[in-house]
């Protein structure tokens, strides 16, 4: 278990989209602590999902932090749209960009954060030379491109060396994405993770306060 503080994103693709400005709302107050943007190209990942004017209208309406995930080919391209939308954090994917160090400066030099996310086949010492200048890593836990997958148990060993690996660094997160719950939840938590990512399990209930909370009983 560990010591950071736990936080939970709620996963706007799962959401219901022909009420998006009411879902926004909802998950806003429902005790998530940020809502977490999936953006896919098609290139990257075998989907595609919404722009940076879609990531304005959320933002517009949220009264907690948007996180934007970006599942996308050449991140550099579109980073200063996301940014300008109103993205609180970055998180882009190590397998999109070559020159991550100097990418990871940029972003902050805006006054985001900044976050990596690896693939579940991407091994975690890919982090080890930039770990320290992270605000976040985000380990995949199902294959990226859909909501609604089945957890991957193989990635609880990666979580567990990554927990390790950025043990000398006091606030980074440690987020886990795809396929999570509370059983699921709880595997993550034993291994380091203080930040979970839900999509089907929040917005597939009726209570989105309740789902909260049960996920933040996983960290007690
Ligand atoms: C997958 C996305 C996830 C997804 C999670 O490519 O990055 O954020 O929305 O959805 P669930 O929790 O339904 O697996
Ligand atoms: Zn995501």
């Amino acid at each position: 278990m560990t010591t950071k503080k736990h936080k939970i994103s709620a996963s706007i693709l799962a959401a219901d989209f022909s009420i998006l400005k009411e879902e926004v709302k909802n998950i806003s107050t429902s005790g998530a602590d940020s809502i977490h943007l999936d953006i896919m190209d098609g290139h990257f990942v075998p989907n595609l999902t919404f722009g940076p004017d879609i990531v304005k209208c959320i933002k517009k309406e949220s009264s907690i932090q948007l996180k934007t995930h970006l599942m996308i080919k050449n991140p550099e391209k579109y980073i200063d749209a996301y940014i300008e939308a109103g993205s609180d954090a970055i998180i882009f994917h190590q397998e999109t960009v070559t020159h991550i160090d100097r990418f990871i400066d940029y972003i902050k030099s805006k006054n985001v954060k900044a976050g990596i996310s690896i693939v579940p086949s991407t091994h975690e010492s890919t982090l080890k030379y930039i770990y320290d200048k992270l605000d976040e890593i985000l380990i995949m836990t199902v294959n990226p491109g859909f909501g609604g997958q089945k957890f991957l148990n193989s990635q609880l060993e990666k979580i567990k060396n990554i927990s390790i690996m950025t043990s000398n660094i006091a606030n980074i997160d440690i987020g886990v994405d795809g396929g999570i719950n509370p059983t699921t939840l709880t595997e993550c938590v034993k291994n380091g993770t203080n930040l979970a990512i839900a999509g089907n399990y929040i917005f597939k209930s009726t209570n989105y306060k309740e789902r909260v909370i049960k996920l933040k009983n996983c960290f007690n």
